[in-house]
This record gives C-alpha cells, sequence and structure tokens, in this order.
C-alpha cells in the first residue's frame, strides 16, 4: 500500500471556473498557457518547478535564517548539505538553475564551442546558444520513441558522444553534460553504468562532466529500483556515486531541492570557481547568498535532506505511474514508461490528425484547459520547433503534452480528476483544432508567443 507519506497543516482553496469562463479567459490568453492567470488555473500541471509545497521544518528553517549579506549561518549550512551530498569542493548558490546555466556559459561557452548532453533543457540551450556555442542533443535512439519501454531511456549515447568529440576536437568541447533526470525527453533516467561510460570518454579526452542535478533524487531512485546491483543502496548512497564521476553540477533546487526559488553551481576545479564567483557578483550577489535570500538556503538545506527520504520517493514515483496506469488503461497514448515528475502525452498519437506544424501538443493543452481547468505544457514543435533556410518547418523529434507533479500539493482524487478529463478530450480528439502561431519571439518563444486555432 502506497499512500501520500504526509499530512496536510495548511491549506489552499482550488478556484473553480465554468466552461465559458475557461474559453473566454483563454482566448484572452492568447492560447498560450503561460500566460493565463494562476487564480483562472484549477490543477497546475504546468511545471513541477518551484511549486513545492514545503515542510513544516523547511517553514521553521525560513524562520530561523540568517539574513547577514556575508558568511551567513544559513550558507554554511547549506553548503555542508551539499558538500556532503555531491562531494565537490566548490558550491557556489544562485537564485535558480539557469543561473547558475548562465555563469558556467560565461566561463566555457563562446563561439566555436559544442557542448553535448543527453538532452538539454530549453533553458541550457538557450544559455549556450546565447554564448555562441552550439547545444547538442546525444539522447540513445530508444530515447527517442515515445512507444518503446525500457528502464534507463534518458541515457546518452556514448559512441555518438566519442564521434562528436572527434570530429570537433576535444580543444572545441569545454564540458558534456548529462541531465538527471532527462526532462525534455519524458523525465526518464540515466542509469549508473551510462553514467560511467560517459564518465570514460571524458577522461579518454580529458573533459569535465557536468550533471544537470535538477532530478537527482528521482534518478537515484530509478537506479535503486532498477539497476542491478543498487536495491540495496540508499539512495543517498547512490547520489553520492553519481556525483562521483562528475566534475561538476548545476542545479535548479526548485525541483528536488524542495524549494520555491533557489539554486547552485558546482564544482571541484579551483580556478574556474574562482572565476565563477567573480561573475557571481556582479550578476547576483555574494557568493554567501548568490542572490537568494539566506532563508531560502535554509530551504534548501532541509529541502535537500528531505528528498532523500525513500517513503517520499516511492510516493513521488508511483504517483506518476499510477496516472500513466489509469490513462494507459483508457488507451491514451503517453510516452512510456512514465517518468519520475511528469506524465507526458503523445499529442503525435493522441491528435494523429496533426501535422508538427499544426502543433497537435498545443491543441491538447488549449483543450485540458477549457475541459477541465488543467494546465500543462506543450514540449514539442512549439517549444522546439525550428525553421530551414526555405523556411519550412522542422519538427522536433517528439510531439508531448507535459503533465508535471508538483512535489507533495496534489493528491490521488486531483490525479484521478486529471485523468477523467483526459480521457473525455481523448474520446472527441477529432474535433481538436490545429494552432498557428502570431507572434514570437526569438529565444523560448513558448513563454511569451500569442497563438490562434487554424478554422
Ligand atoms: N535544467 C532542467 C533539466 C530543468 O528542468 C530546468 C527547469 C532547468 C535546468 C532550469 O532551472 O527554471 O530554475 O532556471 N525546468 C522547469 C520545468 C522550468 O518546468 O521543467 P530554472
Amino acid at each position: 500500500m502506497i499512500i501520500e507519506p504526509f499530512k496536510i497543516k495548511s491549506v489552499e482553496p482550488l478556484n473553480f471556473t465554468t466552461r465559458e469562463q475557461r474559453q473566454q479567459l483563454l482566448k484572452e490568453a492568447h492560447y498560450n498557457a503561460f500566460l493565463l492567470h494562476a487564480d483562472d488555473v484549477m490543477i497546475d500541471l504546468l511545471t513541477d518547478s518551484g511549486t513545492t509545497a514545503m515542510s513544516a521544518k523547511q517553514w521553521a528553517g525560513i524562520m530561523d535564517g540568517d539574513e547577514a549579506y556575508a558568511g551567513s549561518r544559513s550558507y554554511y549550512k547549506f553548503e555542508s548539505v551539499l558538500k556532503d551530498l555531491t562531494g565537490f569542493k566548490h558550491v557556489i548558490p544562485t537564485h535558480q538553475g539557469r543561473a547558475a546555466e548562465r555563469i558556467l556559459c560565461n566561463l566555457i561557452g563562446g563561439s566555436g564551442k559544442v557542448i553535448p548532453n543527453n538532452s538539454h533543457f530549453d533553458t541550457t540551450r538557450a544559455n549556450i546558444e546565447f554564448s555562441g556555442a552550439v547545444a547538442v542533443d546525444l539522447l540513445n535512439e530508444v530515447g527517442k520513441h515515445p512507444e518503446i519501454t525500457a528502464d534507463f531511456k534518458g541515457n546518452m549515447d556514448v559512441e555518438a558522444l566519442e564521434q562528436l568529440i572527434v570530429k570537433h576536437g576535444p580543444e572545441n568541447i569545454p564540458i558534456v553534460m548529462i541531465t538527471v533526470t532527462n526532462n525534455s525527453g519524458g523525465g526518464q533516467p540515466v542509469s549508473m553504468a551510462n553514467i560511467k561510460d560517459v564518465r570514460k570518454v571524458c577522461d579518454k579526452y580529458g573533459l569535465p562532466l557536468f550533471l544537470d542535478a535538477c532530478r537527482f533524487a528521482e534518478n537515484a531512485m530509478f537506479i535503486k529500483m532498477r539497476e542491478p546491483g543498487y536495491a540495496e543502496k540508499s539512495v543517498k548512497e547512490i547520489a553520492q556515486e553519481m556525483f562521483s564521476y562528475a566534475d561538476g553540477a548545476t542545479m535548479s533546487a526548485k525541483k528536488d531541492g524542495m524549494v520555491n526559488t533557489g539554486g547552485f553551481l558546482a564544482m571541484n576545479n579551483d580556478a574556474m570557481a574562482e572565476q565563477a564567483r567573480n561573475v557571481l557578483i556582479v550578476t547576483e550577489g555574494f557568493p554567501t547568498y548568490g542572490g537568494l535570500a539566506r532563508r531560502d538556503l535554509e530551504a534548501m538545506a532541509q529541502g535537500l535532506t528531505e528528498v532523500l527520504d525513500e517513503n517520499y520517493l516511492t510516493y513521488r514515483l508511483r504517483t506518476i505511474e499510477y496516472f500513466g496506469e489509469k490513462l494507459r488503461e483508457a488507451g491514451v497514448p503517453i510516452l512510456e514508461p512514465t517518468g519520475g515528475h511528469a506524465v507526458y502525452l503523445d499529442a503525435a498519437r493522441f491528435a494523429s490528425h496533426l501535422t508538427p506544424e499544426q502543433l497537435p501538443g498545443q491543441s491538447i493543452v488549449c483543450a485540458l484547459y477549457t475541459e477541465a481547468g488543467i494546465r500543462g505544457v506543450e514540449i514539442g514543435s512549439f517549444m522546439f520547433g525550428t525553421y530551414d533556410e526555405h523556411g519550412a518547418h522542422v519538427a522536433p523529434p517528439m510531439e508531448l503534452v507535459r503533465l508535471a507533479m508538483p512535489r507533495r500539493v496534489y493528491t490521488q482524487s486531483h490525479v484521478d480528476y486529471c485523468v477523467e478529463a483526459i480521457i473525455n478530450v481523448y474520446n472527441n480528439r477529432l474535433s481538436l483544432p490545429g494552432y498557428r502561431i502570431l507572434t514570437q519571439a526569438p529565444l523560448l518563444r513558448h513563454f511569451t508567443a500569442t497563438l490562434e486555432p487554424i478554422a
């Protein structure tokens, strides 16, 4: 029996709306769910980032935070938790993940550089490209097929990595990255064996390996459950082993840090850390707070401890699996198997009457909101689509809709409500219209673009 491993001390009301209201609200938001007011959303599965319900102990830590500008007690607590967990010599707090990415890219990016990853998250890709470097995804073939079930679909294609290094020359590859779990590819885990293999290639060419560690604990729990030799190890030991193969990490603590904001950049290299701290001071803040309130460091220190609780992680992964199971039973196509933080609808099969350019995922996002006030996010042609030199649309490998579960926020009956709504939309899928983009920004267009349904 698996139950929510917490009881609820403080609650917030859900705001109920009618279908007619939601149709109007969506139109006013230009059919972009990022432009909706959160008060008009009933179940918000837009992201698991920064949406965690913090624990009583975290809130107590917030009160106990030491707001000293320099040398805060809260920083030293945060640093010691992270050094114990990751083993990295330098831990630099940042206000969220992309701040760590930006500082890192500032040090190692620039034109002519190539940075591989299993799959770059959109902000990582954007930071790399903004620096003038090229971001390359080297996901294992199996990870690109939503219908195939495998244990570690987040693994990097190690052969492709070596080919890339040979092609561009190791001197042009400043770091190799691995994202755990692989968010853009379905929250799929990376095996310890794969991390070790990537490490070997890095050693062969003298390259540093960095983890994008946003969901390291979920990844470690998958390793415990699925990888031979790890069942008897604690999740903390597994996480420590994962970090031991890396030279550094970026992390958005808004995920497995169990906080509403925060992140860090960590590394072993002294000279690089000094440079990173110098950039931090110019753009984020002093190295013992990095753009955060010091109380946020307390909440992170506590959250990074709580996330390793295996009752929590068992419940966490089971919630997503349960959500996926109910959809699968009703024939709804999802990315298989379910990952750590979200269920991903396979929009290409769900709305197979639409072409990628007609944004099938975005059409499902709009329909779920209208149907039941549920907000998800498209991860497909709207988020990652590009255009070739003739202006023709180039689709990414998958068309997905991500329904990400905030941590410790919703209960099983909320999940059941979502399942019912998704099945209703699926049963009426042939009425889903295509969408066209009216306005868009040059980078990360999905956040602010405006759209309209195609008549
Ligand atoms: N890396 C990964 C794998 C992420 O999922 C995210 C954020 C980031 C980096 C950037 O961190 O938001 O703190 O600056 N992902 C969120 C999401 C936004 O919805 O998946 P950030």
